[in-house]
C-alpha cells in the first residue's frame, strides 16, 4: 500500500513506516506544500501522514482516490482537516495528543509568560546591542508573577498543565471553559470564572481553546477592552482565536502590557506591527518542540497509520463514527 508523508519529521520514528513492507513517499520539499504539490504527492495513497499546513477537505480526499483510509494527523490540532467531509468520505482522521505534547506546550505558554514579566528578550538585545555599562536600578523593570492571577481560557489537557504550574508560583487560577470541572479544581485549586470576570481579573491570561467558529477571533476589541490595565496574553492554542488588528491596538493604547504568540491569525505571515513592538514576543510555531514531544508525534501518528491499514482501530481516532463505515 501507498503511504504519503507530505514532509520529513525529525527523529527516526518514520523508520517503522520504512521498515512496514508498504510504498512509503516522503515528499521531496522540506517546506510546506503548494494544494498542487500536495495532491501530487497523496494520490492513489492508502494513508496520508499529514501536517497541519496540509488543508484536507472532501475534495482533497476525492482528488487522493477512492483507495485512502486514513489521514493521520501529525498535531493535536485539527483544524486544517474539514473533518465532517472527510468523514463523509469513509476516511479515519487521526491526530497525536499526549502527555509529552501537552508538557511541552505548557511549558512554552510558561516560557512566554516569564519572559514577557522579566522582559527577558528585551533585555537580552540591549545586552547584545552592547547597551550595559554596570548595574542601574532603573532598567528593564517587569513584575514578579508570584501573588498574580492567571487566566486560563480553556481547561482541557493543556490548560490543565499549564494550571499546575502555577502552584509553584502561588497564583490564583480562573479559568473558563464550557462548564465547572469540580475535580480539576480539586486537583489544581483553579476557580472557574465566567469569561467577563477571568478578563476583569486575571494579569496573565493563556489561552488554549480549540479554533472552532466560537473561538475565532474571541480576543477582540469587546473582549481586550473588558481585561484589567498591562494584562499579559499568551497564545500556544491557534492564531485566529486572536483578532491581530485589534491586540496591536490593545498593546499600543498600553491596555495589554504585553502579548506572547506562538501562533497567528495567517501564518506563516505575522502582523508587521507586533513584529516592531518591544513588548510582544513571537515564536515560530515551537510550543511543542521538544525532542519529548516530536518523538511521540511522530511514533503515535505513525502507529495510527499502520493500525488502521491493518483493521486496528487507532488510539487517537479523531471520527470515533466512521470506524464501522470505514473504507477498507
Ligand atoms: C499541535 O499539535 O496542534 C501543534 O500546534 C503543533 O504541534
Amino acid at each position: 500500500m501507498k503511504i504519503f508523508v507530505s514532509r520529513k519529521i525529525p527523529g527516526e520514528t518514520l523508520n517503522k513506516l520504512f521498515d512496514s513492507g508498504n510504498e512509503v513517499v516522503v515528499s521531496e520539499f522540506d517546506r510546506p506544500l503548494k494544494a498542487e504539490e500536495f495532491l501530487e504527492g497523496a494520490k492513489g495513497a492508502d494513508a496520508v501522514l499529514s501536517l497541519l499546513s496540509d488543508h484536507i477537505d472532501g475534495e482533497v480526499v476525492d482528488a487522493i482516490g477512492p483507495q485512502l483510509k486514513v489521514v493521520s494527523n501529525y498535531a493535536v490540532g485539527f483544524d486544517n482537516i474539514n473533518v465532517p467531509e472527510v468523514t463523509d468520505k469513509g476516511v479515519v482522521v487521526t491526530n497525536t495528543p499526549s502527555d509529552e505534547v501537552n508538557e511541552s506546550v505548557a511549558e512554552h505558554s510558561w516560557a512566554l509568560m516569564l519572559a514577557l514579566a522579566r522582559r527577558i528578550v528585551e533585555a537580552d538585545e540591549s545586552t547584545r546591542r552592547g547597551s550595559y555599562k554596570g548595574w542601574e536600578p532603573g532598567i528593564f523593570i517587569g513584575n514578579n508573577m508570584v501573588g498574580k492571577t492567571l487566566g486560563i481560557v480553556g481547561l482541557g489537557r493543556i490548560g490543565s498543565m499549564t494550571a499546575r504550574r502555577a502552584k509553584g508560583f502561588n497564583m490564583k487560577v480562573l479559568y473558563n471553559k464550557r462548564s465547572p470541572d469540580p475535580e480539576a479544581e480539586k486537583e489544581l485549586g483553579v476557580e472557574f470564572s465566567d469569561l467577563d470576570k477571568l478578563y476583569a481579573e486575571s494579569d496573565f491570561i493563556s489561552l488554549h481553546v480549540p479554533l472552532t467558529d466560537e473561538t475565532r477571533h474571541m480576543i477582540n476589541k469587546d473582549s481586550l477592552g473588558k481585561m484589567k490595565k498591562g494584562v499579559i496574553i499568551v497564545n500556544t492554542a491557534r492564531g485566529p482565536v486572536i483578532d491581530e488588528g485589534d491586540l496591536v491596538d490593545a498593546i499600543r493604547d498600553g491596555k495589554v502590557g504585553g502579548a506572547g504568540l506562538d501562533v497567528f491569525d495567517n501564518e506563516p505571515n505575522i502582523n508587521p506591527e507586533l513584529i516592531a513592538m518591544e513588548n510582544v514576543i513571537l515564536t515560530p510555531h515551537i510550543a511543542s518542540a521538544t525532542w519529548e514531544a516530536r518523538n511521540k508525534m511522530g511514533s503515535q501518528a505513525v502507529d495510527a497509520i499502520l493500525d488502521t491499514l491493518s483493521g486496528k482501530k487507532p488510539e487517537n481516532i479523531v471520527n470515533e463514527d466512521v470506524w464501522s463505515t470505514r473504507r477498507q
